[in-house]
């Protein structure tokens, strides 16, 4: 097909060069990253790239809103390869007749994964003590020298407990002997429960519980500040804190004071308020690890959130069924148009 007759998409990220060609195949591809270079978008740069395409793929960033929708009414679908889409406006999408979708399940396993890593290197201080050993302090064996928390053994408590939550309890349960206890809006049915060995508490209870406190609830106005300094102030003070949710689900200030006033025994963080910017109070307290957003990034699950969002863009502009559509209720009507 001719180029002038095919749609034409716009790729915000850099991209693996396999899918690039994929895509190709299908439409008029503008990757202006190509594979390797980062655009910091800013509303009017994609607002201005974005007239005229007919399809975004787009990962946690940048913002998808009814003014870019309004700046390039020729969009019909935004597929990101991220499963968190609070970059995405969905009612405004759905509004525009616009086809939104994400890429659920095939990073659940990886990101649970680094989810328990993170949660490990923080209860066994393994970033702390990696730099005093490349820092070149260490000069003989104490008995107290990094001293942690056990993970075997100790309460994990899960806040958030949609897919990759519940992969992260069953490391904890079956891998690990934890005990799990758990809070989220709508509880687990009973068998489920059974078989991750996890218990619904209040939230309140699950602060105070847990020796192991991971975080994987999606950002929404409702989970902004989820946990501040008044649900801090609940926890253990030998207690740690895992957040691979999002940047803004828990209060980045209160909780560098909190670790720096030794509240709590320390976090580990792989997303912040802000990202790529990181609270400089986080860049100064030792009992943190921090991680640049990467929880989901195996080469393999990358590849197959990038292919499940172009297979999301070929169908969403073709014919055919998204495979993981956000809003599939516009299809129907789109056919009718
Ligand atoms: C996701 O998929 O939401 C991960 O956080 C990567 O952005």
């Amino acid at each position: 097909m001719p180029f002038a007759n095919r749609p034409r998409v716009l790729v915000t990220i850099p991209m693996f060069a396999e899918v690039l060609a994929k895509l190709a195949g299908h439409f008029e591809v503008d990757a202006p990253c190509g594979t390797a270079d980062h655009i910091d978008w800013t509303p009017e740069t994609l607002a201005a790239r974005a007239r005229g395409a007919a399809g975004l793929l787009v990962a946690g960033a940048p913002r998808v809103d009814a003014a870019l929708l309004a700046a390039a009414p020729s969009l019909r679908a935004v597929c990101s390869m991220a499963v968190g889409h609070n970059n995405i406006d969905l009612p405004a999408c759905t509004a525009a007749g616009v086809l939104v979708s994400n890429a659920p399940d095939v990073l659940t396993e990886t990101t649970a994964d680094f989810g328990f890593a993170l949660m490990m290197a923080t209860a066994r201080r393994i970033a702390e003590s990696e730099h005093f050993l490349r820092a070149g302090r260490w000069t003989h064996w104490s008995y107290d020298m990094f001293a942690g928390a056990d993970v075997h053994g100790a309460t994990l408590g899960v806040l958030g407990m949609g897919r990759i939550g519940q992969a992260i309890a069953r490391r904890g349960a079956l891998g690990f002997g934890m005990r799990v206890v758990y809070h989220n809006r709508s509880r687990l049915d009973a068998t489920t429960e059974q078989q991750l060995g996890a218990r619904w508490v209040h939230k309140a209870a699950l602060l105070a519980e847990a020796d192991h406190l991971v975080i994987v609830v999606p950002y929404s106005p409702a989970s902004h500040h989820l946990v501040g300094a008044a649900e801090l102030a609940l926890m253990k003070p030998t207690a740690t804190l895992t957040n691979i949710a999002r940047g803004g689900v828990v209060d980045d200030a209160a909780l560098a004071r909190a670790l720096k006033a030794r509240r709590i025994a320390a976090a580990g963080l792989d997303v912040f308020e802000g990202e790529p910017q990181v609270h400089p109070d986080l860049l100064t307290v030792p009992n943190v690890v921090l991680t640049p957003h990467i929880a989901s990034a195996s080469l393999r699950t990358r590849r197959a959130m990038a292919d499940l969002a172009a297979a999301n863009l070929v169908a969403g502009l073709h014919e055919g069924t998204p495979p993981t559509a956000l809003n599939p209720q516009v299809l129907p009507l789109r056919a009718a148009q």
